[in-house]
Order: C-alpha cells, then structure tokens, then sequence
C-alpha cells in the first residue's frame, strides 16, 4: 500500500520577545480566537522536520513586508533565509562558500491575521503549557499559552520537497 509521503514538521517557540498579551474581553459564548501576531517581533524556534532539528532566530517584520530565518542546523552550516512579501525569497551562507539562491514563490508573508478562520479544537498541554489549541486548513495545528497568548508550538504536513 503507497502512502504519499508527508513530513511533519513540529516547532517550539522557545522565546517570543515582544509579543504582549491582549486584553480581551471575555465573551462566555464564543470559543477563543487566535491572537493576531505582532506587526514586528523577534523568536527563537527550534524546528523538527521529521527528526532533523533546527534551531531557527526569526525576525518577523511585516510593515517592510520581509521575514528573516537563520537557520542554524545541528552541526551544521548558518543559513539565512530572507524572504519578501512579493514571494522572492533569498537563501544565502556568509561562510566561506559563500553560496546563494532565490525562490520566487505564489505567496508571500504570513500576515499578522494568518489563524483567521481557525477551528478551535480545545486545551492541551504541551511542553509544560496549557496551550488553547486551533487547527486551519486541515495542515496546521497551532498551539497558544492561555495566560501568555504567545504561540508554543506549532505541528504542520507538508509534502517532503526533496
Ligand atoms: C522529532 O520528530 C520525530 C518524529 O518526526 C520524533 O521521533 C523525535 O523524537 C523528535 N525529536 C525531538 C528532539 O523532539
Ligand atoms: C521583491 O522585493 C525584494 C526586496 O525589495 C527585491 O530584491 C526582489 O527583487 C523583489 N522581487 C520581485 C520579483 O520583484
């Protein structure tokens, strides 16, 4: 039996520096929505595609439209990832090699309201937080500390590209 192959890619949000809790009025009736992201904010996250571990600095900017990852792979090569919100991305290591590409891609950042239309799907704990927890598009699981209203974790399906 072929099964398509998919890796799943898990990431822990170790430190989300600027992002500030809302105050949110409570409405009993209603389940919790995803809090939008900050315009700007910097993260550390370590990612897990299927085992190979990253850990990645992410530097959200959405006002000048680009989001920057330096990925930092295990015992690995420092490379960075700058991608803007026309869809070009740029790949590039500052090492001696000194390699570099592009990618243009269909879409571009994510936007701060990106979780807009999620389904809640109730509380979780995960890595020592009680997380309210969302699912879109049936490829995301996203994970948000309830007191914080930081994002924790996130597991996301995608095809293996390579
Ligand atoms: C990474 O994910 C794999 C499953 O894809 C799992 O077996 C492994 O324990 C995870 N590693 C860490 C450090 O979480
Ligand atoms: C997208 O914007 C970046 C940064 O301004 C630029 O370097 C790149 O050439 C642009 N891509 C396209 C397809 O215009």
């Amino acid at each position: 039996m072929a099964y398509p192959t998919i890796s799943c890619i898990s990431i822990f949000f170790l430190l989300s520096l600027s992002i500030t809790p809302s105050t949110s009025t409570c409405i009993s009736e209603s389940p919790p929505i995803p809090t939008p992201w900050p315009h700007q904010f910097h993260s550390i996250l370590v990612m897990n595609k299927s085992g190979i571990l990253q850990l990645i600095d992410l530097w959200y900017d959405w006002p000048n439209g680009r989001n920057f990852n330096i990925i930092q792979d295990q015992l690995g090569k420092l490379l960075y990832d700058l991608e803007w919100n026309n869809g070009t991305s740029f790949f590039y290591t500052l090492d001696a090699s000194k390699k570099c590409r592009s990618a243009q891609l269909s879409v571009g950042i994510l936007r701060p309201n990106w979780l807009d239309g999620a389904t809640y799907i109730g509380q979780q704990h995960v890595d020592g937080f009680l997380c309210n927890v969302w699912e879109k598009a049936e490829f995301i699981t996203y994970y948000e500390d309830i007191v914080t209203k930081r994002p924790v974790h996130w597991l996301f399906y995608t095809e293996l590209l390579m």
